[in-house]
């Protein structure tokens, strides 16, 4: 028996599967553990099955103990953990690509029907008591049919955007490091370009790459200036991918037609500037918050912990 910490709630599912062959020490606080509390309980920890929410760096690493294998996030991006300082101690990083792909292309999704058809202006509007009438030139939006979707980061979410998008009748382009399936690219008729011209033709830019130092701030003040005046930006990746100050500037002065957001720079406060412009949806970080989702999410990461700690390759390790 091994002990395995969690670091917040996690479905029971999951749980259940941890208890059945380990000990487990499970923070089931609503709010996130303070650090000073997680850094108390990860000693002598073997796993530990974190949320995006906490850092997981070489502090928490040797407050852990030596005897630390494994570190199982429930999440696929893992900007949260210092990957070197794991790779340094041979402790193993784990993340859970795959099974949220569609879950947080449906968001992606969402955002740009949101921004482009005006839906959370027109919700507000109907909430707040003012009068409305069907009118021929109210509320108008963009249509998509046509036109074409920018997708930055050709992974699994970003393929799951385009083919959506082709679904809706949209070119697409995208802006990737890596190649990818040929297959894919024909079967969404795909061209890859750098991402300046993505900037210039797409009529929707989706982000979907990992956060790191290369995406820093990726998109700021002259990215947007690059992008067509009546192009949506949408964001389901993470948030200090965008220059939010950048971001709100350009939307206030009409550089770009709008933008969707689930993620923000300084998560979870949001830029003050966003909250009062119409022209950007904004929701909580919802990308991959579904019951089914969170759920394979967290059975994943468990799977994971337990592969490691029985000596076996796990199923998705961070390379
Ligand atoms: C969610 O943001 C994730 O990276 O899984
Ligand atoms: C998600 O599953 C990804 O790897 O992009």
């Amino acid at each position: 028996m091994s002990r395995v910490v969690v670091t917040g709630r996690i479905p029971e599912a999951a749980l259940e599967k941890l208890r059945a062959e380990h000990e487990v020490d499970a923070w089931t606080g609503q709010d996130s553990i303070d650090r000073d509390e997680l850094l108390r309980r990860v000693a002598g920890a073997d796993a530990i099955v974190s949320l995006l929410t906490e850092r997981i760096d070489g502090e928490l690493l040797d407050a852990a103990g030596p005897q630390l294998r494994v570190v199982a996030n429930v999440a696929v991006g893992y900007d949260n953990i210092d990957v070197p300082a794991c790779r340094e101690r041979d402790v193993v990083a784990t993340n859970t690509p795959g099974v949220l792909t569609e879950a947080t292309a449906d968001i992606a999704f969402g955002l740009i029907l949101m921004a482009t058809r005006r839906l959370g202006e027109g919700e507000r509007l109907i909430r707040s008591g003012t009068a409305w009438k069907w009118g021929m030139f109210f509320l108008l939006g963009s249509s998509l049919q046509g036109k074409t979707l920018g997708v930055v980061g050709m992974g699994g979410i970003g393929q799951a955007t385009a083919r959506r998008a082709k679904a809706f009748g949209m070119e697409v382009v995208y802006q990737s490091r890596s190649e990818i399936d040929p297959a894919v690219a024909e079967e969404l008729g795909a061209r890859r370009v750098e991402l300046d011209e993505l900037l210039s033709v797409s009529d929707v830019v989706s982000l979907h790459c990992p956060y790191g130092p290369a995406t820093h701030h990726l998109i700021g003040a002259e990215q947007l200036a690059a992008m067509k005046e009546s192009a949506y930006l949408v964001n389901t990746a993470r948030g200090p991918i965008i220059d939010e100050e950048a971001l709100a500037a350009a939307l206030r002065a009409g550089l770009i037609a709008g933008a969707g957001l689930d993620v923000y720079e300084h998560e979870p406060r949001v830029h003050p500037d966003l909250l009062d412009l119409d022209n950007v949806a904004l929701v909580p970080h919802l990308g991959s918050a579904t019951v089914e989702t969170r759920t394979a999410m967290a059975t994943l990461a468990a799977d994971n912990a337990i592969a490691v700690l029985a000596r076996q390759e796990p199923p998705t390790p961070i390379r």
